[in-house]
C-alpha cells in the first residue's frame, strides 16, 4: 500500500513557542472559575493569568527577523488565513503567565496555546481517509488539547466538503480556550448550536483523566505537541485500552508512543517543526504487515 508523502522522519527539534510567533502581549488578568462540564477535573481556585495576545504587523516583522521570509509567509497561509476566511479567532496565542502558576493544580502545565497549521490538518485528513477506507466515518475525532478549536473546525470543513460525517470532540484543560473554541464553533455554524450540523463537543477537562472509553473504541486522536513527555505518558496510559489511531503534529516525544507499541504508518517531513506530522497505529506498521 502506498501512502502520500511517506518519508523517513528525523528526530524533530524541540520547538520554542515564543520564538515561533514572537507575539505581542496585551495583558489581561483573569480568574479561572469555570466549572468542568464533565465534572472530571479537579478544580482549584488558583489564579490563572492569561495573556490574550493581539496580533499585528509587528508580529510578522519579529517572525521575519527570527527565521527569514519563509516563516511569516507560512504563518499567514497556515494560521492567520483560516481566521480571515472564517471570521474566527484561532491563531492568536494564549499564554499562561509565570512558571510558578499552576492552573487547576496541574503540574508541568507549561505550553502556551498555539494552533496547528492548516496544511497539516488537510494532509492528515487525506491520509487517514486512505488508511481507514470505509471505516473512516465510524471513528470519533478527538483533539486532545484543542485550544480554541482550530483543528476540530478545520476537520469539520473537510468533512463537509467530502460529504462525510464523524462525531468530534475537543478537550482542553484551560477554560478560556474552551470558551474561545465554543465561540469559534458558533461563528463557523457547526455543533449543537446549529440544527442538523455535525456533532462537535468542546469539553473543559484534563486529558489525563478524561473518560475516553465513553466515546467508543474507534477513536482518531489528534495531538499537536500539547504537553511534556511526563503528561503524554499518563495520557497514553489512559488511551491504552482503546488503542486509537494517532495523528501527531510536531512529534517531539515519539519515544513515548513507541514505548506503548505504536508504529508510524504515515509521515511527512517539513522545514519547520509545525510542518511535521505522523500517523501512528498500535502493532505492526502497515509496511510490515504487507511483507
Ligand atoms: C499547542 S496547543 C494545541 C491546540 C490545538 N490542538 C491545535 O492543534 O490547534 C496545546 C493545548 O493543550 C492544552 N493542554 C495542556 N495540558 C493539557 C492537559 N493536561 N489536558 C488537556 N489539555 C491540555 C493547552 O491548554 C493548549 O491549549
Amino acid at each position: 500500500m502506498n501512502f502520500p508523502d511517506m518519508t523517513p522522519l528525523v528526530q524533530p527539534e524541540r520547538e520554542n513557542g515564543t520564538e515561533l510567533c514572537g507575539l505581542r502581549a496585551d495583558c489581561a488578568a483573569m480568574k479561572d472559575v469555570e466549572k468542568s462540564r464533565e465534572g472530571n477535573l479537579n478544580m482549584h481556585t488558583t489564579q490563572v493569568i492569561t495573556r490574550e495576545n493581539g496580533f499585528g504587523i509587528g508580529d510578522y516583522w519579529r517572525m521575519f527577523r527570527a527565521k527569514g521570509i519563509r516563516l511569516p509567509i507560512d504563518y499567514f497561509l497556515q494560521a492567520h488565513l483560516f481566521d480571515l476566511v472564517n471570521g474566527t479567532d484561532t491563531h492568536t496565542a494564549t499564554i499562561i503567565e509565570g512558571s510558578t502558576v499552576k492552573p487547576l493544580g496541574l503540574q508541568d502545565y507549561e505550553r502556551p496555546y498555539r494552533c496547528s497549521w492548516t496544511g497539516e490538518v488537510n494532509k492528515a485528513f487525506a491520509a487517514l481517509r486512505q488508511i481507514l477506507g470505509r471505516d473512516f466515518e465510524r471513528y470519533t475525532f478527538v483533539d486532545i488539547g484543542c485550544g480554541k478549536g482550530k483543528v476540530v473546525l478545520a476537520w469539520t470543513k473537510l468533512l463537509r466538503r467530502a460529504g462525510l460525517d464523524q462525531p468530534m470532540i475537543g478537550i482542553d484543560v484551560h477554560g478560556p480556550c474552551i470558551t474561545g473554541a465554543i465561540r469559534n464553533r458558533k461563528i463557523i455554524g457547526a455543533g449543537s448550536d446549529v440544527p442538523g450540523a455535525p456533532s462537535i463537543r468542546f469539553v473543559h477537562a484534563d486529558a489525563r483523566t478524561f473518560n475516553y472509553g465513553e466515546h467508543g473504541n474507534k477513536l482518531i486522536v489528534y495531538l499537536y505537541n500539547p504537553f511534556s513527555a511526563a503528561i503524554l505518558q499518563s495520557v497514553m496510559a489512559a488511551l491504552n485500552p482503546i488503542a486509537p489511531v494517532i495523528v501527531y503534529n510536531n512529534p517531539v516525544d515519539l519515544d513515548v508512543m513507541t514505548s506503548f507499541g505504536y508504529r508510524i504508518v504515515w509521515g511527512k517531513e517539513g522545514w519547520h517543526p509545525n510542518a511535521r506530522t505522523i500517523i501512528l497505529m498500535k502493532g505492526k506498521s502497515l509496511e510490515q504487515e504487507e511483507r
